[in-house]
């Protein structure tokens, strides 16, 4: 696998710039999926917030092991943490660095529980990924920045930063922008705990009195959110008074 060394300088060069410390920098073309190099990567090379860049992946996954599909424009990177609490509702955190970056490029997106971003027409623009083996914690962010165009199966449930605005914006800046939020973020919830950021995220998804339908695993549950917890779980007050806190699943606003 041929590594990218002009794009590996170029995310150094302005990571450098704004101050981001970060471990090993891999660029590459084409990989299986970021995650997998991301957990292949020797010891001695897994430094902590190491980084993992695609410009394309051919087995990418996205959560319950869905397929990421591949899509030529978009961003594939993943961030692997070896120093930080394995309790922090990484994905949360992510999703909330990129919803952050596309507010400062004035996008009109929003957050979406569990851990999406999707554009104001309610089609998913950003998905994250984590996953954690063997003392690394790896955090894998998809964001359709240049996609031209979707697989028939995601047409009416995907869109990129291009279809929508008509604008082109380089994977590598849109990362090092990502990084500049994420990094410090990280720092101050192992510092400081997680209310501020916990609060911020239910403002900003404005999940908080919704009535929603989530499915998951177990099944279907209907109610009104009450609030997201410290483990990123939604607490639904459902029809029948009861309260369910949620975990994971994919939600629809009703
Ligand atoms: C989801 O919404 O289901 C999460 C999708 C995560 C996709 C990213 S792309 C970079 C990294 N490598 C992968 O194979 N998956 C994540």
């Amino acid at each position: 696998m041929q590594r990218m060394l002009h794009e590996e300088t170029i995310l150094k060069t302005c990571l450098e710039k704004n101050r981001i410390t970060v471990g090993n920098i891999f660029c590459y073309d084409t990989v299986t999926s970021t995650m997998d190099i991301a957990f292949g990567l020797e010891e001695k090379e897994t430094k902590d917030r190491t980084i993992i860049l695609a410009r394309q992946q051919n087995r990418g996954r996205g959560r319950f092991n869905r397929i990421w599909y591949p899509v030529a424009g978009a961003l594939y990177a993943s961030l692997v943490l070896t120093e930080y609490d394995f309790q922090l509702p990484y994905s949360m955190l992510a999703s909330y660095a990129v919803y952050s970056v596309f507010k400062k490029l004035k996008a009109d997106v929003s957050l979406k529980w569990i851990n999406d971003v999707v554009w104001s027409n309610g089609l998913k623009i950003a998905g994250i990924l984590t996953e954690e083996q063997s003392g690394r914690t790896v955090i894998g962010i998809g964001v359709n920045l240049n996609n031209r165009s979707f697989p028939e199966k995601l047409k009416g449930k995907a869109t990129s930063y291009f279809k929508e605005t008509g604008k082109k914006i380089s994977p590598i800046d849109f990362f090092c922008f990502i990084l500049q939020v994420l990094v410090p973020l990280l720092d101050t919830v192992q510092d400081e705990g997680l209310q501020s950021i916990l609060r911020q995220w239910e403002t900003e998804s404005a999940v908080k009195g919704r009535k929603v339908r989530v499915i998951n695993e177990s099944g279907e549950v209907r109610g009104v959110v009450e609030g997201i917890n410290r483990n990123s779980g939604a607490l639904i007050l459902l029809v029948d008074g009861h309260r369910k806190e949620i975990f994971d699943g994919s939600l629809f606003y009703e």
